[in-house]
């Protein structure tokens, strides 16, 4: 019977972690049209809607309700957080890209490689209600 050693053990994950990072990447690299139904509200809906819905600190702190795609266009208190088209410089994506002094999601684990291209592509392709 094979024993697998501590460190051979710990290589095999770090290579499948590596592996299926490639993996994701490779899938988000589909150019086809993003959808806000199908692709981006579910990410929202996971991730960031525990605090931005009517009445979670997100909402109250920032103003920003992810609940709607209007709420999300309408932006924070200080005004809209996506340039439609612009993803490099929306706030939405600087700050789950990590590119702000504070990230989103808040004090949690942050988005995967494949959610922040999604969300990059969509803005790209114009932040449609799609
Ligand atoms: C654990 C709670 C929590 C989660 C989850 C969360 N946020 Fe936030 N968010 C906050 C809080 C609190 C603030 C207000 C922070 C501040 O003003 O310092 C905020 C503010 C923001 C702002 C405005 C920042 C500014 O400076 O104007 C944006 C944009 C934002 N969040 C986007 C998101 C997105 C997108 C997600 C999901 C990917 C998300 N948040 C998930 C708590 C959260």
């Amino acid at each position: 019977m094979v024993k697998f050693s501590g460190k051979l053990a710990l290589l095999v994950a770090v290579l499948l972690v590596f592996s299926f990072g490639m993996v994701t990447n490779s899938r988000a690299d589909w150019s086809g049209e993003v959808s806000y139904q199908e692709d981006v509200y579910p990410i929202i809906h996971f991730r960031c809607l525990s605090c931005h819905k009517e009445g979670a600190e997100g909402t109250n702190q920032s103003g920003l309700n992810l609940e709607t795609y209007e709420g999300l266009m309408k932006g924070t208190k200080y005004g809209p957080i996506i340039v439609p088209g612009n993803p490099m410089i929306s706030n939405l994506n600087v700050m789950v890209e990590g590119r702000a002094a504070i990230r989103m999601p808040h004090n949690k684990r942050r988005l995967n490689p494949c959610d922040i291209k999604i969300l990059r592509q969509w803005v790209h392709q114009g932040a449609r209600n799609n």
